[in-house]
C-alpha cells in the first residue's frame, strides 16, 4: 500500500511554513508572528504527502471521477462511523470546500427566503455565506453557562418562531473552542424539528479535541438525523486546505435527491488531489492526528501556565477542542484589540469583531505553531496586556 502510515513524528517549523509562500507567514511583514490564519506549522501526515505524491507522479491532474467512483465517500462513511454517525457512502457529497457545502445547503435544502440562525461568536465566513445566498443572518450570542458557553436556546427559538428556516451551527466552536454538550444538542434538535427548520452543522473541527466526548449532531436521534445537513472535511485537522476537497454528508434520503439534481456548476470544483489526500487522512492519518493533538495539547498547556503565569488566567477558558485560544481582550481595547495588538507588539490575531458582534473586544490566537514561536508571541502578548510595547 503506498500510502501506508509510517511512525514519522509531525515536525513543527515556521521557515517550512514560509516556504510554502501559503497565506499563513506570507501576509505580514517577516518580523511579525501570524497567529491568525487557521493553519498549523507542522509537516503533513505522511499518508497523506505519500498519496499525493503517487497522484503527482501519475499525473492525476485531470477532471475528478465523479463522487462515487472516488474513494471519499467510503472513507467518510468509515470515519463518520468512528465518530458515531452511522451512515453509508450513498449518504456523501463531495464539495470543493466546506463553505460552498453550507452555500448550497442554504440555497437549496432550507425554506425559500428564510432567515439563518447563527449561534456567535462563530466562524467569520458563516457571517458571509448567508447574504452570499440572498439570505439574512439572525445572531444569537452564545450565553455563559455552568459549563461555559453555550447555546441561548430561548433566542434561536425566538427567531425560528419569527420564521427563520435553519439554525448554522459551527461544533466544536471555532472561535471559542468549546463542544457543545448533548443536552443542548437534543434540546436544540427538538426546538428545530417543533418549527419544521433545519440544521446546517459544521464539524470541521471535530477531529481536534483533547480527549473531549464530541456527537455528530445528526446521531443525536431520528429528529436530528431527519433535519441536519452535516458539513466536513479532512483538510483542517489534516492541513490542506489549498487541495479543496470537502464532504456533505446528508443523512436524509429527500436531500439525497435534491442534491443529485442540481446543476454540476453549483457542486463542483473539488480537486483530484484534494480527494486522494482526504480518503487518504481518513483512513490512514489517525497515528499522525494523534501525535498532533498531543503537541497541540502541549501548546495548549503552555497558553494556560503563561496566562496562569501572568495572573490572566480569567481572560480565557482552556478550550476543549480546536487549537484556538479566545482571548478576552476588552480591557485592552473593546473594539479592535487585535488591531491594538499587531501595532503594539508586532503579533497578528484574528480580531473577535469578525466572529460576529458577540466577539467583539476579544481576539483568536491559533496556537498550532512550535513551542518557541507560540512562547514569543505570547511574551509579546502579555507585554502589551501589562503596557508595554514589545515589538523587536
Ligand atoms: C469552522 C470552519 N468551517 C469552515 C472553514 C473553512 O473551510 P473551507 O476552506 O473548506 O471552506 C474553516 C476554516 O478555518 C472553519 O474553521
Amino acid at each position: 500500500m503506498s500510502v501506508a502510515e509510517t511512525s514519522e513524528a509531525p515536525i513543527w517549523d515556521v521557515e517550512q511554513s514560509r516556504r510554502k509562500g501559503c497565506k499563513r507567514w506570507s501576509t505580514y511583514a517577516p518580523g511579525v508572528l501570524d497567529l491568525g490564519v487557521a493553519e498549523m506549522d507542522v509537516s503533513l501526515s505522511p499518508a497523506v504527502t505519500a498519496a499525493v505524491r503517487d497522484a503527482a507522479r501519475t499525473e492525476a491532474f485531470g477532471y475528478p471521477v465523479p463522487d462515487a467512483r472516488s474513494a471519499v465517500p467510503d472513507a467518510t462513511a468509515r470515519w463518520m462511523g468512528r465518530l458515531g454517525l452511522d451512515v453509508g457512502s450513498e449518504g456523501v457529497r463531495v464539495v470543493p470546500d466546506v463553505m460552498r457545502g453550507i452555500a448550497v445547503a442554504i440555497r437549496r435544502l432550507t425554506r425559500p427566503d428564510t432567515a439563518v440562525v447563527i449561534p456567535t461568536p462563530t466562524y467569520t465566513r458563516f457571517l458571509e455565506v448567508a447574504p452570499l445566498t440572498g439570505r439574512r443572518c439572525v445572531q444569537v450570542p452564545l450565553v455563559t453557562g455552568p459549563h461555559g458557553p453555550e447555546l441561548d436556546l430561548e433566542h434561536i427559538e425566538g427567531a425560528l418562531a419569527a420564521g427563520a428556516g435553519s439554525v448554522l451551527l459551527c461544533n466544536p466552536v471555532n472561535p471559542v473552542g468549546t463542544i457543545v454538550r448533548d443536552e443542548q444538542l437534543a434540546a436544540l434538535a427538538e426546538i428545530v424539528d417543533r418549527h419544521g427548520a433545519r440544521v446546517i452543522v459544521d464539524e470541521v473541527h471535530a477531529p481536534i479535541r483533547y480527549g473531549h466526548p464530541f456527537t455528530p449532531y445528526a446521531a443525536l436521534n431520528e429528529a436530528a438525523r431527519e433535519h441536519a445537513i452535516t458539513v466536513t472535511s479532512a483538510t483542517k485537522a489534516w492541513n490542506f486546505p489549498g487541495l479543496r476537497t470537502a464532504m456533505v454528508v446528508l443523512t436524509n434520503v429527500r436531500d439525497r435527491e435534491v442534491w443529485d439534481g442540481l446543476r454540476h456548476l453549483e457542486t463542483s470544483g473539488a480537486s483530484p488531489l484534494g480527494m486522494v489526500a482526504t480518503a487518504a487522512a481518513l483512513d490512514h492519518g489517525e497515528p499522525w492526528l494523534r501525535s498532533v493533538l498531543k503537541d497541540l495539547g502541549a501548546a495548549r498547556d503552555l497558553v494556560r501556565d503563561r496566562m496562569d503565569a501572568a495572573g490572566l488566567s480569567g481572560l480565557w477558558r482552556t478550550p476543549d477542542a480546536t487549537y484556538f485560544a479566545w482571548l478576552d481582550l476588552r480591557g485592552l481595547d473593546p473594539e479592535r484589540p487585535a488591531a491594538v495588538l499587531l501595532e503594539r507588539s508586532g503579533v497578528a490575531v484574528g480580531e473577535g469583531a469578525g466572529y460576529g458582534a458577540a466577539g467583539g473586544g476579544f481576539v483568536r490566537v491559533n496556537f498550532a505553531t512550535p513551542p518557541h514561536v507560540l512562547g514569543k508571541a505570547l511574551e509579546r502578548i502579555i507585554g502589551v496586556l501589562h503596557l508595554r510595547d514589545t515589538r523587536e
